[in-house]
């Protein structure tokens, strides 16, 4: 086991937690909600800004307990911020707000392991 904790926190900034369960039951989920359009846009949004998978790390979650049939839950930490009922349309104002408009909120550390950005 190696303890990573520093590592991450001298280089993660935020970490955005997209849901994308999709259940097959009576019950509302965020990926009967589309939230693959929407885990699309925020991934879209960041590279645009070349911030994808620098400070910021994009996750495909299972259920944050906001389920909804109006669209998807997404949280950023470790801000605390949630979000639920999110449409891809949505997004860009979501990470403006959180991160402004060119991401220049995002912090200035860099990864430097080799990702696959997809
Ligand atoms: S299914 Fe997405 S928050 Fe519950």
């Amino acid at each position: 086991m190696k303890d990573q904790t520093d590592r991450q926190r001298e280089r993660l900034d935020a970490h955005v937690f997209v849901c994308t369960t999709d259940r097959d039951s009576e019950y509302a989920s965020c990926g009967a909600a589309g939230a693959e359009a929407t885990l699309e846009a925020v991934k879209d949004w960041l590279r645009e800004r070349d911030a994808f998978w620098t400070a910021v790390s994009v996750t495909e979650t299972s259920c944050l307990g906001l389920c909804s049939e109006e669209g998807t839950a997404i949280s950023i930490q470790p801000r605390n911020v949630w979000y639920s009922d999110v449409q891809p349309a949505d997004v860009p104002a979501l990470l403006e707000s959180e991160f402004g408009p060119d991401a220049e909120q995002v912090g200035d550390e860099r990864c430097e392991a080799e990702v696959d950005p997809n």
